[in-house]
């Protein structure tokens, strides 16, 4: 249907995901820097790359790409801790002024005294004491008071290093994205190094900032909060003004597979931000829509077979498809004449059924006036994404989900 090519030098089994500011901050699901770094140096398009779009852009890297080459970006995402990441990744921070401060934090062991926290409101966080003991909470507000207390301009800096450990020093169970509490035993033995932890995030970020300091600095990149299911801007994105999309988007509803708002759900209470409660839902395929409101041959016998087993299921294929199809159309009169996508799916198995992501995007994009350049299949040795799911009612029954991503290319007529 949409030729695939297996290249497996896009799997980047060696690679280093974690240069410049790609270290900064964990996130589900995140797109391997040198595979955005390859489609720009491979599919830019004719006439040259100078403004990239990535309507999904998660924790940025497509954009911190984008600036490393010196191409203006812009990228949306409707998770704040998504923005806030993307945000930090993609700025130049003083470094003689973080310097500064890090002398103050290297002294939080010797100054630190419960009696110093000013903030002990901690009624933002949902069921705050069933996850978090007080000593860490009263540390974590010391951290937090003493940020504010730093030079505007680099805030950002040391709250991202936060907000990664407010959720490693929490009672979640390291290494799963969604919030499962550890088992008592193990709460017991939790003694988490809050003030090292946090200057250890500190110091690896740095040396990240050090770097990307050094390479080119001139791009600007411009991060949003709009959903592109409903509409994208005209006055942030007027028609046609885009060269080229490099993205991942979600492969489905966040409550059947990545749970990016569980993951994000630390951050964003800790730092006050708006829907961390309700953020899953208000994500593509979030709302249940059953009926199928787009129309597909590349993926129609898929969802026919789906309907045919499983009511529930199929109403949660559409209705993430519903609003991925209406997102679609609203990105692409955004890409000029020749400009290129690059869409990096996986394709999700439901009820032992594999849905091509990537025939859906090829097709949906082409009647658009887009023309199907390439579909690359890659590897994802790093991702850390649930590769088994339980396809069917039965206790323990696994099939594997996901192994390869498609990086589906089009450009448009
Ligand atoms: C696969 S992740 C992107 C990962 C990213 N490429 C990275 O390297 O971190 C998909 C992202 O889509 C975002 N998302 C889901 N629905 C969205 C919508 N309607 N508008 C914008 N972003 C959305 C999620 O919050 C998530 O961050």
């Amino acid at each position: 249907m949409y030729k695939r090519t297996i290249d497996n030098y896009w799997s980047f089994k060696t690679a280093d995901t974690k240069e410049f500011t790609h270290c900064y901050h964990a996130y589900p699901a995140m797109m391997i820097p040198q595979v955005a770094r390859t489609l720009i140096e491979r599919f830019s398009p004719k006439g040259g790359c100078y403004f990239l779009f990535d309507p999904y852009m998660g924790s940025g890297t497509s954009l911190v790409e984008a600036s490393l080459k010196g191409i203006n970006s812009i990228g949306t995402d409707i998770n704040p801790l998504a923005r806030m990441i993307s945000q930090a990744k993609t700025t130049h921070f003083d470094i003689a002024e973080i310097e500064k401060c890090i002398s103050e934090i290297q002294l939080f062991p010797f100054f630190f005294s419960e009696e110093k926290v000013t903030s002990t409101d901690f009624s933002r966080i949902s069921n705050y004491s069933f996850w978090y003991s007080e000593p860490i909470l009263l540390k974590l507000s010391y951290i937090s008071q003493t940020i504010d207390s730093f030079d505007n301009s680099v805030q950002l800096f040391f709250k991202i290093a936060l907000s990664e450990v407010v959720r490693e020093v929490s009672f979640t169970r390291n290494g799963e994205f969604k919030r499962f509490r550890m088992a008592e035993d193990k709460i017991k033995q939790f003694s988490p190094d809050v003030f090292g932890l946090f200057e250890s995030k500190v110091y690896r970020n740095l040396e990240g900032l050090k770097h990307y300091n050094r390479a080119n600095g001139n791009a600007t990149a411009k991060i949003c909060d709009f959903n592109t299911v409903y509409d994208i801007p005209n006055d942030l994105l007027p028609d046609e003004s885009i060269d080229m999309i490099v993205t991942s988007p979600p492969y489905g509803d966040s409550h059947t597979t990545v749970a990016y708002g569980q993951f994000s759900r630390w951050a964003n209470e800790w730092f006050d931000f708006p829907n961390a409660k309700n953020l899953d839902n208000l994500l593509m395929g979030g709302k249940k829509k059953a009926i199928q409101q787009f129309e597909t041959e590349s993926i129609k016998e898929e969802l026919q077979a789906i309907e045919n087993t499983d009511l529930t299921r199929y109403s949660e294929v559409v209705s993430f498809l519903n609003d991925y199809s209406d997102s679609i159309h609203n990105i692409a009169p955004k890409i000029r004449k020749g400009g290129v996508v690059c869409f990096v799916v996986g394709n999700r198995t439901v009820k032992g059924i594999q849905i091509p992501l990537d025939y859906f995007t090829a097709e949906t994009f082409e009647k658009l006036g887009f023309q199907h350049i390439k579909t690359i299949v890659r590897e994802i040795p790093n991702k850390r994404m649930p590769s088994k799911n339980s396809p069917t009612n039965v206790t323990g029954a696994k099939a594997s989900t996901m192994s390869n991503e498609y990086i589906v290319i089009l450009s448009r007529m």
